[in-house]
């Protein structure tokens, strides 16, 4: 392994009925500004909840904060907070509505434009305190420090992070996601699972523990994923999926280890250009990643595959486990609804030269295979 200091700060209430904690946590604020995204929680009654253990606060909201969230957005939460003088944020929603909050307290505290914060032209070293009520299992933003905010008009999608930003709270009901139609439920599932592939693949040495639970959140994943999408309501199997997309995230997987985090690299350049959902270009880019990067440790490969996808061994040799591990992992995700091509998207390649720009904007990325603009350009071929 090598050497780390680790710091998580996150307050996690976890299970049915965990909003009877937002009361206790919001007393020592008074104004209270509650962003969230598109209405669903209208529909669901989150909002209801929440609203009604806000009672005696003084509070504001901002709604409309968009998947994939835009820095206009923040801006405007950002706003909001100076005039108001705002003293905590409530984000309630999925990972898009998290991140916003998270460059809007950053923004708060900051005489910088928003989004000089987020291209590290101004440093976040501050922040106001937020909490979050989660409604979908998926990036892990709910404890962790990091945010990914779009940019249209420059087409730029880029995460940042800064200790300032991990929430003081994050309130995680599995009730609340029974409304997550099916293919974001599917989205939470390829996001997770990539999420973990990304930290699995790192040059460190000796990471059996690390691994060991890699493999296993990534086993438990496959296992309960058909069974919540043919019953959205089961309390148990949404429980264990929101516990996976949080641990798939809060940087306990990396104890030890720098994961590559290129796949998810390849993927914001080409939200930046076609708006697509997050996940839905990590189900396209993650397999076609693998094949490209089977070559630096086959016997990675060939653990992952024996460990997570049951390939057996026999007369095989590590390249030919690690190809059958990858047809597996697509022919799971296909079998759940993922998309596989851009095509699906009705990507074609006319952008491609500004997605690879935008990738190698700061140079060679990759920590376990670093790739250049001809490795993006042979992966996105390979997607089309
Ligand atoms: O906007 P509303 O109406 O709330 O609807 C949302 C949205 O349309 C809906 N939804 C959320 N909870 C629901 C629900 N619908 C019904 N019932 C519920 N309970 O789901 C849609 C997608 O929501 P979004 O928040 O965009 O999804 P997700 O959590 O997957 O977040 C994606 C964003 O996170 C970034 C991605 O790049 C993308 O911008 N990421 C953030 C990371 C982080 N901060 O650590 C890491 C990830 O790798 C990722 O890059
Ligand atoms: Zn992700």
């Amino acid at each position: 392994m090598n050497t780390f200091s680790f710091w998580n700060p996150v307050k996690l209430h976890f299970g049915k009925g965990s909003i009877e904690q937002l009361a206790k946590e919001v007393a020592s604020y008074e104004k209270i500004l509650v962003v969230y995204g598109g209405g669903s929680i209208k529909q669901n009654g989150v909002y209801e909840d929440v609203m009604n253990a806000l009672t005696g606060k003084q509070v504001f909201e901002l709604s409309g904060v968009e998947p994939n969230p835009r820095v206009s957005t923040a801006r405007k939460g950002v706003a909001i907070c100076k005039e108001q003088e705002i003293d905590l944020v409530l984000a309630v929603g999925g990972g898009s509505v998290i991140d916003c909050a998270k460059l809007i307290v950053a923004g708060a505290k900051s005489d910088a434009d928003a989004w000089d914060l987020v291209i590290r032209k101004a440093p976040a070293n501050e922040a106001l305190p937020f909490g979050t009520v989660l409604t979908l299992a998926a990036t892990g933003s709910e404890m962790n420090s990091g945010s990914v905010i779009t940019n249209l008009e420059t087409k730029e999608k880029f995460g940042w992070g800064s200790p300032a930003v991990f929430p003081k709270f994050s309130i995680l009901d599995p009730t609340y996601t029974f409304t997550v139609p099916k293919d974001q439920l599917v989205n939470g599932v390829v996001d997770t699972m990539s999420h973990i592939f990304e930290q699995y693949f790192n040059n460190a040495t000796n990471t059996p523990l690390t691994d060991e639970m890699s493999e296993g959140i990534l086993r438990t994943i496959i296992d309960v994923t058909p069974k919540a999408l043919t019953e959205p309501d089961n309390y148990e199997h949404r429980e264990t999926l929101m516990l996976s997309s949080t641990f798939g995230l809060n940087n306990f997987l990396s104890m030890g280890s720098r994961g590559d985090w290129a796949t998810h690299n390849i993927e914001h350049a080409i939200s930046a250009y076609y708006d697509i959902p997050h996940a839905g270009g990590l189900a396209i880019l993650f397999p076609h990643w693998m094949r490209h990067t089977l070559h630096v440790n086959p016997a990675r490969f060939a653990r992952l595959a024996e460990k997570v996808f049951g390939v057996e061994r026999g007369h095989l040799k590590d390249e030919e486990m690690a190809l059958e591990g990858i047809n597996r992992l697509s022919a799971f995700w296909k079998s759940i609804g993922a998309p596989s091509r851009l095509a699906d998207y009705n990507i074609d390649d006319r952008d491609f030269e500004g997605i690879i720009a935008h990738t190698v904007l700061n140079g060679p990325f990759g920590n376990f295979n670093k790739l250049n603009s001809e490795d993006v350009r042979a992966i996105l071929v390979a997607s089309l």
